[in-house]
C-alpha cells in the first residue's frame, strides 16, 4: 500500500452556508481561520488546548452519500483536515429565531457571561444530529468536553434534559428533515451533501511533511510550529481509516479515532463494556478527533488507547519510507521515555490483534477527575482460562514506568497457574517488583504502586465477581 500525496495549495470547504476556497497555510488552526479570516466571532478562543470546549464547532462529512456530523474543537484542528467538509459555527444555526437548543439555554438561565455558551450549543446540536436515539445520560455525556465557570452547571444540565425530551420525538427514518422542521437546523443543511459532492476532495498533503492525524497532541504541544509547518494529513488516506475483521483478527487503521472504535458494532460485541471504558478517555470532541496511531506515537506513559491495545497483545503495522511494510509487537514498540522503534518518515498504518472469543477483558483508569482527565494510573488485562487454569494472560499498566508498560514478569508468573486468591496475591507482588513509577503531579511513586495493586485486584473483581468479591479480597489483604 503506497500513500499518495498531492499539494494543491487551495483548501476548499463549506463554512456554514458559504463555500470557502483559501490559500491560508494548511496548518492554520481552524479556530483562527473562523475568527480572524472569516470574521465569525461566535466561536470563542479559551484554553486553546482542547480542554474548555469554547471553540466547539460541527464537522460534517459525506459517508455513503449521507452527511455525518460530529463535534470537534477548532483550536486543535488544522485547516487541512477540513478539506471537503462542512464546518458549522454558532452563526450557521438559526438567524431569525433561536434553535430549540438555544431556547432551552435561555429558558433555563443556562448562560451568564456567555463565553462558554456557543460551545455548549454546538455540542448539544451535534448530539441532536447523532444517528441514534437520545437519552438523558447521552445528552449529558455530549457536553463532557465543555466547561462553564459561571453557572455551576445545574441550569445547563436542565437545558440539556429539556433538549433530550424534545429529541426523544426525533423521526429516525428522516432525522435531517425532522431537525429542519423543528428548527434545530436551518434549511440550507438539505443541500450540503450535494454541494460537498462537487468539491474535488484531493489531499493537500506534502509528501515529506510532518504527519498529523487528529492534531489533539500536536496542537497542544507545538501550536506555533504547526501553523507554518508543511504537513502530511493522514486522515485523508482512506486505507488508514478502516476497521477490518477477518478470521478472528481485527485490524484497525492508524487514523481511526477513539470514537469510531467505541461505536463499532462488532467491537462492542467482543468488548461489551467498551463504551464505558472509552468514556473515561478525554471528552466527546477529543475522542472524535484523536486517533489510535497518534496515541501510540505520543508515547505518553499513561496513553489510554495504548494501554487498552497492549493488553490485547496487539501488533503494529508500519509503512517504511521506501514503501515496504513491517510489523512489530506493541510491547516491543517503546525503547525509552518517548523513544520508539518508528523511524522518521515511517507511518503506522494499522494495529492488529486477535479478537477475544472466550477471554475475559477489563480496563481500569483512575484520574483526579472522572472525565476529561489523564490517568494517574491505568491498566488493562486479558485472561483466558481452561479448567480454572490461566491459559493466556496479557497485562498492561500506565503511569508506573517510563512508557506504556507490558507486565512481562507478572504475565509469565500467572501463565499456567490455577486461578485462586493466593495466585492473584502472589502475582500482585511480582507486578509491584517489576514497575518503576516516579513521583509527579499525579501522585507519589508509593501512591501509584498502591493504586496499580488495587487496579490489578479490580481486574479480577470485574472479571470474576463471584470468586473475587470485595470481602474476600479485603480479608486476604488484611491477613497478608
Ligand atoms: C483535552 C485533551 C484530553 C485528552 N485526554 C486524553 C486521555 O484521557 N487519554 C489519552 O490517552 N490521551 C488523551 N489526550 C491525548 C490525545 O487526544 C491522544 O493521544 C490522541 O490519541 C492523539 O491522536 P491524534 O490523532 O490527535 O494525534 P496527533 O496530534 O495528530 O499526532 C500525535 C503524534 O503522532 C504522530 N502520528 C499520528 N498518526 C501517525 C501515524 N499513523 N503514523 C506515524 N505517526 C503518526 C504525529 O506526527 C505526532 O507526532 C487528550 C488530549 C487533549 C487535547
Ligand atoms: S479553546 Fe478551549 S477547547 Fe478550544
Ligand atoms: S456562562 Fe460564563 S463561562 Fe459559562
Amino acid at each position: 500500500m503506497q500513500i499518495t500525496h498531492e499539494f494543491l495549495g487551495m483548501i476548499t470547504f463549506i463554512l456554514n452556508d458559504r463555500l470557502i476556497q483559501t490559500e491560508e497555510p494548511e496548518g492554520t488552526a481552524l479556530l483562527d481561520f473562523i475568527r480572524y479570516k472569516a470574521h465569525l466571532m461566535g466561536t470563542k478562543a479559551g484554553c486553546r488546548e482542547g480542554d474548555c470546549g469554547a471553540c466547539t464547532v460541527l464537522e460534517g462529512h459525506l459517508e455513503k452519500g449521507k452527511m455525518r456530523y460530529k463535534s470537534i474543537v477548532s483550536c486543535l484542528t488544522p485547516l487541512g483536515n477540513v478539506q471537503g467538509k462542512h464546518i458549522v459555527t454558532i452563526e450557521g444555526l438559526q438567524k431569525e429565531k433561536m434553535s430549540p437548543v438555544q431556547q432551552a439555554m435561555i429558558d433555563n438561565a443556562a448562560t451568564q457571561c456567555g463565553f462558554c455558551t456557543p460551545g455548549f450549543v454546538m455540542s448539544l446540536t451535534a448530539h441532536s444530529l447523532a444517528p441514534e436515539k437520545t437519552s438523558p445520560e447521552k445528552v449529558i455525556k455530549a457536553i463532557s468536553g465543555n466547561i462553564c465557570r459561571c453557572t455551576g452547571y445545574h441550569s445547563i444540565k436542565h437545558a440539556a434534559l429539556d433538549i433530550a425530551r424534545v429529541l426523544a420525538k426525533k423521526n429516525m427514518d428522516d432525522p435531517l428533515e425532522w431537525l429542519i422542521k423543528e428548527a434545530f437546523l436551518p434549511a440550507y443543511f438539505r443541500d450540503i451533501a450535494g454541494r460537498l459532492e462537487k468539491i474535488k476532495t484531493k489531499t493537500i498533503s506534502v509528501e515529506n511533511g510532518k504527519p498529523v492525524a487528529g492534531g489533539t497532541d500536536l496542537y497542544v504541544q507545538q501550536a506555533d510550529e504547526m501553523a507554518v509547518a508543511k504537513l502530511r494529513f493522514l486522515n485523508k488516506d482512506k486505507s488508514l481509516r478502516k476497521i477490518e475483521i477477518s478470521n478472528g483478527i481485527c485490524k484497525i487503521g492508524g487514523a481511526v479515532t477513539a470514537a469510531e472504535i467505541m461505536r463499532h458494532e462488532k467491537l462492542q460485541q467482543h468488548f461489551p463494556k467498551i463504551k464505558t471504558y472509552f468514556r473515561l478517555i478525554s471528552s466527546e470532541p477529543i475522542r472524535n478527533m484523536g486517533t489510535v496511531a497518534g496515541n501510540i506515537v505520543n508515547a505518553s506513559p499513561i496513553a489510554d488507547l495504548t494501554i487498552f491495545f497492549l493488553a490485547l497483545n496487539s501488533r503494529v503495522q508500519i509503512l517504511t519510507k521506501e514503501g515496504t511494510k513491517k510489523e512489530v509487537g506493541l510491547r516491543r514498540f517503546y525503547t525509552g521515555y518517548k523513544q520508539f522503534v518508528l523511524k522518521p518518515g515511517e507511518t503506522i498504518t494499522a494495529i492488529m490483534f486477535r479478537l477475544p472469543e472466550k477471554a475475559f477483558f477489563n480496563f481500569e483508569k483512575v484520574s483526579k477527575r472522572q472525565h476529561l482527565d489523564i490517568a494517574s494510573v491505568n491498566s488493562a488485562m486479558l485472561l483466558e482460562l481452561k479448567n480454572d487454569v490461566i491459559e493466556t494472560v496479557h497485562l498492561s499498566a500506565g503511569g508506573v514506568f517510563a512508557w506504556p508498560f507490558y507486565a512481562e514478569k507478572t504475565v509469565d508468573f500467572l501463565t499456567g497457574k490455577k486461578l485462586s486468591t493466593e495466585t492473584v496475591f502472589e502475582a500482585a507482588g511480582v507486578l509491584l517488583s517489576e514497575i518503576a513509577p516516579i513521583s509527579d503531579i499525579r501522585g507519589s511513586k508509593e501512591y501509584k504502586s498502591l493504586l496499580l495493586r488495587q487496579l490489578f485486584f479490580a481486574h479480577f473483581a470485574a472479571m470474576f465477581p463471584h470468586q473475587f468479591t470485595p470481602d474476600i479480597l479485603f480479608s486476604k489483604l488484611m491477613a497478608s
